[in-house]
């Protein structure tokens, strides 16, 4: 057994009693948009804070709460992670990816990743949101490095498809009903915590990326690795640093915006999660 199965099983063991039902689905809550699992679309079941589970890596950023929060949303048994964890907090990449691995543990197979990310495209502007179609890694550490874990996935594993076409459909279904516009885009995924330069952010265009942020790509790869189906759903909070020039970036911009589009982002959360075809 490698030691990240070692990790996970002993961050399972030490909540498996814990743990109200297998969910079919796991979400993760991105900066701002915690307020999710508080709604009254989301009926709480059950709730363990990050610190209380054996070997996990807790968030230190201000609007990331971390804990997982079980509930029901249109009768679904969902796993929640209200607050994730970054690579920039100095955890390795390993660590990074083992919420993600955990709600897989518990059994979801379906997993929904929000974030709040710079808008890099022109196209967009903020308070859009933006379904991923795709990512590009190259500039974190990919999860999978060190020995593979054959009960996790295959050594090589494909990303041709790393964002699920069929849920990707099913997004822009719920959108339409709702007469939210959801565009879509390229999510390119940087370390952090600062905020990139101008010359990083033409640098990213240039290779076709048209969201940036600091999370999401690496819990797909984990995530896509063990097999989960995956839907990806950026709110661009902001104009990435010098689409709109002048303009300076700041996390209380960030927050700002994600709690204006609170409201729309519930509501199509809720209806994507109804509106979902579960079972394996
Ligand atoms: N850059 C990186 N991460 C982000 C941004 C940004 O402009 N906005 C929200 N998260």
């Amino acid at each position: 057994m490698t030691k990240f199965k070692e990790e996970l099983e002993r961050a399972y063991k030490s909540i498996e009693s814990r743990i109200p039902f297998a969910p079919e689905i796991a979400l993760v809550l991105g900066s701002g948009l915690g307020e999710y699992a508080e709604s009254p679309d989301f009926d709480i079941v059950a709730e363990i804070p990050y610190g209380e589970i054996e070997g996990f890596p807790v968030s230190t950023v201000s609007g990331h709460d971390g804990r997982f929060v079980f509930g029901k949303v249109g009768g679904k048994n969902v796993v929640c992670m209200k607050g994730r964890v970054h690579y920039y907090e100095g955890y390795p990449v390993t660590q990074v990816v083992l919420p993600i691995r955990l709600m897989r543990r518990m059994g979801a197979q379906i997993l929904l990743l929000t974030n709040a990310a710079g808008g890099v495209n022109p196209a967009y502007k903020p308070g859009d949101f933006v379904c991923i179609t795709d990512h590009i890694s190259s500039f974190v550490p990919s999860p999978l490095i060190g020995p593979n874990e054959d009960d996790f996935g295959v050594r090589f594993p494909d990303m041709s498809q790393v964002y699920s076409l069929r849920l990707r459909e099913t997004l822009h279904k719920c959108a339409d009903f709702l007469k939210i516009n959801v565009k879509e885009g390229v999510y390119v995924q940087l370390t952090g915590p600062n905020y990139e330069t101008p010359a990083e952010i033409r640098m990213v265009a240039k290779l076709g990326a048209n969201l940036v942020g600091m999370s999401t790509v690496c819990e797909a790869m984990a995530a896509r690795h063990m097999g989960m189906e995956i839907c990806g759903i950026s709110l661009v909070t902001n104009m990435a640093c010098g689409v709109i020039s002048g303009a300076v970036l700041s996390h209380e911009e960030v927050k700002e915006t994600a709690a204006v589009a609170k409201e729309r982002f519930t509501a199509l959360v809720t209806a994507f999660i109804e509106g979902i075809q579960t079972g394996e």
